[in-house]
């Protein structure tokens, strides 16, 4: 695992600021995301849990909305954050919204102690379905 490159240290420092207002009493897995746009726009989210189990929502969902509801459309990198001793990958759902806006997006993964893991979104959803999917006739 190498260090997370210093030019995305600004995105870590946003995902652990999101990370602390996280609302996970439930889990109490902490998840903090900062997602970069293509015009260099930064939007974070935090995972926001619920009484009713299934209505909570990832980190990584929930920095995506904000973006596009800010008219971002394209992205290029995340940064997730988590108390894990290790670093956490993207859950299956996030991988397949993320694709939506940002095949080639890359991935890193920091946990506290720095250590970084960076993949592809195409090496973990190596076989995604796509607006290109749905082709109508
Ligand atoms: N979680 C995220 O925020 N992102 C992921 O990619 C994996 C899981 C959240 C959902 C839930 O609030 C908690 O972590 C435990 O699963």
């Amino acid at each position: 695992m190498t260090p997370l490159p210093s030019q995305h240290e600004p995105l870590r420092q946003a995902a652990d600021a999101a990370r602390a207002n996280a609302w996970a009493p439930y889990s109490r897995f902490h998840v903090g995301a900062a997602l970069d746009s293509d015009e260099g726009r930064m939007f974070v989210g935090c995972n926001v849990e619920n009484a009713s189990y299934p209505a909570g929502t990832c980190a990584e969902r929930v920095a995506l909305g904000a973006a596009i509801a800010a008219g971002a459309r394209q992205f290029v990198r995340i940064v997730i954050t988590t108390e894990a001793a290790d670093p956490t990958p993207p859950c299956g759902i996030c991988r397949q919204a993320l694709v939506e806006f940002a095949p080639m997006l890359e991935i890193f993964a920091v946990s506290p102690d720095g250590r970084t893991a960076r993949w592809s979104l195409a090496e973990l959803l190596p076989v995604p379905f796509t607006p290109a999917s749905l082709a109508h006739d």
